[in-house]
């Protein structure tokens, strides 16, 4: 690393007030953050960090599908260049915490700040993106799936959030317009690299007593609602041999799901976050139950097992209680690994400034998995307190997110010169 390039730092206070900031719109009475894609805490978020954006004299554009790209200002031969973009995302899951995507953009924020302030010699340009709807109320990685696949208009109008409401329309009344979203790509010749800084999540790094984490590949991961359809019966009238209560079926799913996983491999992971049940009342027996399935593996294959084993545990646990049971997947999100020389420049950058690292792999999800598709990309990680992760108790020391924020300042400063 050049004297140069160790010389320009983070600045760590403007990071943390900003970190600050953006940690209280969407708080709830429970201390965690309700920041959901289009929602109105997520708009609220986003005009505050458009507004910090004009404060520091930086340009941003938004594409056609809500993810924005904000630029320091660069002479027009170079701002034509492939770019090296950092960026990660500011909604968050429900009653989540504060580091989680927030970091990532905050602390590329601060980077093309003091970019924009210092003007270093530069062959390429730098840019921050804020991703739209990493944490998949509408479609895993939302955002960052149009920039590498894209949507077909009929995929767009099937999706649905949680809360029910049609993608299509919340994205309407957001001012969205869903031709711009169905065109939405990035040509990978715009792009040169990717970095993206983010909370480990985990315990590792904490329990390594490591400072940074150099990642060298994200998990495969997929997803989908199983669908239990009974019939509606009245609770007091119908004999308990006589039911077909859909919510037994799920029940009987949701306690065979970690039996399922170690099936495949000792570190598959399944989880069911949300069930319903239909009509939903205290005294009718539910006639359709719905089980969401959010299931993660190293290799891609044994993903695609994952998949296979819910499927057929779920057909047989309809069998076995009369019922119909339905599938809705999503397409698997492939294993990715980040580009070896990305780790190699990160891990030299956390030794310049004289921080411990070590590599690790990621067991959650990020857009990184599809810019990698795109362009080479990189993962730094920093300390999760406790491994504590989407819950509010979510925390990372303030020295190690300026670590962090450094090493990806060396990082993008690197790949932005030839
Ligand atoms: C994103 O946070 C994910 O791993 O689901
Ligand atoms: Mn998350
Ligand atoms: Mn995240």
């Amino acid at each position: 690393m050049s004297a140069e390039t160790a010389r320009l730092s983070v600045n760590g206070p403007r990071l943390v007030a900003d970190l600050e900031a953006l940690g209280r719109i969407g708080r709830g009475p429970g201390g965690g953050l309700n920041r959901t894609s289009f929602s109105a805490a997520d708009g609220e978020a986003r005009a505050w960090l458009l507004s910090r954006c004009a404060d520091a004299g930086l340009g941003v554009r938004t594409d056609g599908i809500g993810n924005l790209i904000v630029s320091p200002s660069f002479d027009a031969r170079i701002a034509a260049l492939p770019a090296v973009w950092s960026g990660s995302h500011i909604d968050t899951v429900p009653n989540g915490g504060a580091f989680d995507g927030a970091l990532g953009v905050l602390a590329a924020l601060e980077c093309i700040r003091r970019i924009q302030e210092e003007r270093p010699e530069l062959d390429r340009p730098v840019r921050c993106v804020v991703y739209t709807d990493e944490e998949g109320n509408y479609a895993h990685l939302f955002g960052s799936s149009a920039l590498a696949r894209g949507y077909s208009r009929a995929e767009l109008e099937a999706l649905t959030g949680r809360d029910g409401d049609r993608f299509a329309d919340t994205f309407a009344a957001a001012g969205g317009d869903l031709d711009e979203a169905v065109a939405t790509r990035l040509d990978p010749a715009s792009l040169h690299a990717t970095v993206e800084l983010h909370i480990e999540q985990g315990p590792t790094l904490e329990q390594l007593g490591h400072e940074i984490g150099v990642v060298t590949g994200i998990v495969a991961l997929g997803g989908g609602i199983v669908s239990f359809v009974g019939r509606a019966d009245h609770a007091g009238t119908t004999p308990m041999t006589r039911r077909k209560n859909a919510l037994t079926a799920a029940g009987a799913l949701l306690v065979a799901l970690p039996e399922l996983a170690a099936g495949v491999s000792e570190q598959a992971v399944i989880t069911s976050g949300i069930v319903s049940a239909e009509p939903g009342s205290t005294n009718v027996v539910p006639g359709i139950a719905r089980v969401t399935v959010d299931f993660r593996e190293a290799q891609a294959d044994l993903v695609e097992d994952l998949e296979s084993a819910i499927v057929a545990a779920s057909r047989s646990i309809a069998l076995r209680y009369g019922l119909e049971v339905e599938f809705d997947f999503e397409a698997t999100i492939a294993p990715t690994l980040l580009d070896a020389g990305i780790q190699a420049t990160i891990a030299d950058a956390a030794a310049a400034r004289g921080l411990s690292f070590s590599s690790l792999p990621s067991g959650a999800g990020h857009d990184s998995q599809n810019m990698a598709q795109l362009a080479p990309t990189g993962m730094i990680f920093v300390p999760s307190i406790g491994g504590r992760s989407h819950c509010p108790e979510e925390n990372t020391a303030w020295h190690d997110v300026e670590n962090g924020a450094n090493v990806l300042l060396d990082t993008l400063l690197r790949l932005a010169r030839d």
